[in-house]
């Protein structure tokens, strides 16, 4: 018999909130992982009066007696770890040990420029991440274990940069792109071996010096397992930025979904708990359908309410209704067990509210997400009204019965629509700003 393990996994666009979760679940779990994606995301949590805003490090780090892990199936940029470990390790005494998987790939220098060409109709990150996870899939990449050789690592730059370069090039001519003459520097930068070389043993080193190792994530978490150590999976982006079950081709190049983590990390929880993370409205960053987009002032208002700018990139994201026809493709990729509503004080003094249950196109009424861009983009969503409520539910409320009887009808149609129950609440930003059910 296995121990419990959890998941923790966005259930739209990204963004929920998740980082709080996996902060409040890090008390009964042991280790923490991250399984896909890299520097796009974006988790900040908050202690006390300070933030925390985390792009490759798992949000379990807070905990000096944790280990963290950042799975195979991350794609990693080390200068940024190093610069993300440095800024931490300023502001917080201890922490928890950080183990790589020596399986993961690099994010090069040459990825981020591809990115800043190929991914401006998707509205990446631009952080290289799509680019990285093309040359995994390509045979062309390098990985954390390749860092162990300075001439193995090097060898491999200088044969890649030549690849690169050629590629670079083919694409800026299919794009028609004239580059800038600081462009043209970057570019070639961005291609300079002996520099790459210099700036990725140095970060390496530095890494190894906060004591950072790179591992066999599957051994690690076997004998953690083994331990009775219980390990919590954390997820970046969301199921509807899933390469293979999001919005295609808007997605990002990982799997955010609970499939990812078997291959992200290399161990098969037999005993898993799927907490999908639900934020109480919806909102997206970069291209793609967005049903319930609100483009008016009361997208206005969640933005501004919910401080809804990206913590990655500082972009505004579009903001929307609840979607709960989202909400049951996500529970039904993931097979979710529980749902963790997140920011819902934010709809604190909206008078009314709205839920979209379905979505119309002419005279057919679907229930069901469609996976088809070209219908997603014609479709109405079809909404419930619901009241609003207006009391404070940040500094008052935690448990149910404290919620406003609005905000508790607001969470059971959730639940009885979906199916799954609602097991935490978010009614704040703080780390006990937290309804458990
Ligand atoms: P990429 O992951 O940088 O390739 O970007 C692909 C798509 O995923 C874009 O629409 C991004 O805005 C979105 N995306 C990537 N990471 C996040 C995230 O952490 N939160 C929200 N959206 C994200």
């Amino acid at each position: 018999m296995q121990n419990q393990h959890t998941a923790v996994l966005g259930m739209q666009w990204g963004d929920e909130g998740k980082g709080k979760i996996v902060d409040h679940l890090a008390h009964d779990h042991q280790v923490i992982v991250r399984y896909q994606g890299g520097t796009n995301a974006g988790h900040t949590v908050v202690v006390g009066k300070k933030k925390f805003p985390l792009h490759l490090i798992p949000s379990g780090i807070l905990y000096p007696e944790k280990t963290c892990v950042i799975g195979d199936g991350v794609v990693v940029n080390p200068l940024v770890l190093a610069e993300e470990l440095e800024a931490l390790d300023k502001r917080v005494g201890k922490r928890a040990t950080l183990l790589i998987g020596s399986k993961a790939q690099l994010i090069m220098p040459w990825h981020i420029v591809r990115d800043g060409i190929t991914g401006k109709k998707i509205g990446t990150t631009g952080r290289g991440i799509g680019p990285t996870y093309t040359d995994a899939t390509a045979r062309v990449g390098i990985r954390v274990m390749d860092l162990a050789s300075k001439l193995r690592f090097s060898t491999m730059v200088a044969q890649y940069a030549v690849y690169n370069r050629e590629l670079i090039e083919g694409l800026l001519r299919y794009y028609q792109i004239k580059p800038t003459a600081a462009e043209k520097t970057k570019i070639e930068q961005a291609l300079t071996v002996d520099d790459i070389v210099r700036k990725y043993t140095d970060a390496w080193e530095k890494l190894k010096a906060f004591g950072i190792a790179a591992v066999d994530t599957s051994q690690t978490l076997d004998e953690a397992d083994r331990a009775g150590k219980r390990i919590l999976y954390e997820g970046a982006q969301a199921t509807l930025l899933d390469i293979t079950h999001g919005d295609y081709p808007f997605v990002t190049s990982s799997h955010p979904t609970v499939g990812g983590l078997f291959i992200g990390s290399g161990f098969r929880p037999r005993e898993l708990t799927v907490i999908g993370v639900l934020k109480a409205y919806a909102t997206r960053v970069g291209e793609g359908p967005f049903p319930t987009e609100l483009t008016n002032r009361t997208g206005e208002i969640l933005r501004e309410r919910g401080h809804e700018y990206g913590t990655t990139t500082g972009r505004p994201r579009r903001c929307g209704w609840l979607d709960l026809v989202v909400g049951e493709y996500a529970v039904r990729i993931n097979g979710v067990d529980g749902i963790a509503m997140t920011k819902l004080d934010i709809l604190s003094g909206m008078k009314k509210l709205q839920l979209a249950l379905a979505y119309r196109k002419g005279k057919v009424v679907m229930t069901r997400y469609p996976a088809d861009q070209a219908v997603l983009e014609k479709v109405e969503s079809q909404y419930v009204n619901m009241n609003g409520w207006r009391d404070d539910m940040t500094n008052k409320a935690r448990a149910f019965s404290d919620l406003p009887k609005a905000a508790q009808k607001y969470v059971e149609l959730v639940e009885e629509y979906l199916t799954v129950p609602v097991k935490y609440i978010g009614v704040g930003p703080g780390r006990e700003e937290l309804v458990r059910r």
